[in-house]
């Protein structure tokens, strides 16, 4: 077979990767913990034709319109599985995410795990979860966390071979709900690769060194106990931690003054505090965020639709109108399918 078609999900991160060991093998300095996000997805067709001359990349834009466009990083990834698979054909990639850009969620993770599980097949390469993952790692390091099925752990590992994701629990283990709350589609200022390099600046990035083996321990146990207060805390707590190290990360670069990285906007506090009260009104719901304004809900499904009507009346009383709301459950990994793109 030289053609193949992969889905895969974004994850949201409950215990988060931020900071590299190895920032061209994408080692991360910590185990990570996160949920493949079921209501959102990327599809992308390879074929491998020896009729073309160089690598093609076509993105599929919502509404039909397609926008050709070169991207070396693709380029860069099949050269990984070329080499694994000892071809040199050129490829073919079309892609379409079901979410448009901007809108919170990291296309990034999804996109390099269905590049890597289609081109593998459609390499005719026969590679476990395990391989399939280090290989998507290598793309963008959260893409290894969008293989595995429902709640995963990435092993941040010592070497490229040991720095893998696995299931921590199936998807249908624990009803958990994720009510993304997108407030604002400005394109993030600063990316997420300069992030993992600045965090080091932070003074308070060897408390996070220090803490991090035991906030894993307390995590997976909460997972796999499905003890939510305790998850809850943990939750909340770290997307703090990693937020207070991306804005305490200023430091003198070259001759200038770099300050830290605010990915927070007057939205994103308003929702913090809003949870802050239903839960003190005895609502059962904490957040957490990633690089970037959206605040992720995460309660259990009994209380789903609670919060939901709590968040749509906040946006009318406090006049959001452009907030929109995606809501996910724990979703599949990376998966084959016979419904291949048209090529455009
Ligand atoms: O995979 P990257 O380099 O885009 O980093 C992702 C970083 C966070 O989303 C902020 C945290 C995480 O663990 O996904």
């Amino acid at each position: 077979m030289s053609k193949a078609t992969a889905i895969a999900h974004p994850n949201l991160a409950f215990l988060k990767y931020w900071g590299k060991r190895d920032s061209t093998l994408n080692i991360p300095i910590n185990n990570s913990i996160s949920m493949n996000l079921d209501a959102v997805q990327t599809v992308t067709t390879v074929e491998f034709d020896a009729a073309l001359t160089n690598d093609e990349v076509v993105v599929l834009e919502q509404g039909g319109s397609s926008r050709a466009r070169f991207d070396q990083r693709v380029s860069r990834h099949l050269d990984r599985l070329r080499s694994l698979a000892e071809s040199a054909l050129p490829a073919r990639v079309i892609t379409r995410n079901s979410f448009p850009a901007g809108t919170g969620f990291a296309s990034s993770a999804s996109g390099f795990a269905a590049l890597t599980l289609a081109g593998a097949a459609a390499l005719g390469l026969k590679l476990s979860e395990r391989e399939l993952s280090i290989l998507a790692r290598m793309g963008s390091g959260s893409a290894s966390r969008s293989i595995p099925d429902g709640i995963v752990e990435w092993l941040a590992g010592d070497s490229s071979d040991t720095s893998y994701a696995r299931q921590l629990v199936p998807p249908d283990y624990w009803a958990l709900v994720d009510i993304a709350v997108i407030v604002s589609r400005e394109e993030k200022k600063v990316s997420s690769s300069e992030g993992h390099e600045l965090a080091v600046n932070s003074p308070f990035w060897p408390v996070r060194l220090e803490t991090l083996p035991g906030k894993y321990a307390r995590m997976s146990q909460a997972i796999r106990e499905r003890d939510f207060s305790t998850f809850g805390r943990e939750l909340e707590s770290e997307a703090m931690m990693m937020h207070t190290i991306m804005m305490t990360s200023a430091h003198i670069d070259g001759e200038s003054w770099r300050s830290g990285i605010y990915y927070w906007t007057g939205d994103t506090l308003t929702l913090v505090q809003a949870v802050q009260e239903w839960r003190a009104q005895g609502l059962q719901v904490y957040f957490t965020l990633d690089a970037g304004p959206t605040v992720h809900l995460i309660c259990l499904e009994a209380e789903s639709d609670t919060v939901l009507s709590a968040v749509r009346a906040l946006a009318e009383q406090s006049g959001r109108a452009h907030w929109s709301l995606t809501v996910n459950r724990p979703g599949m990994g990376a998966r084959l399918t016979e419904a291949h793109l048209p090529t455009p």
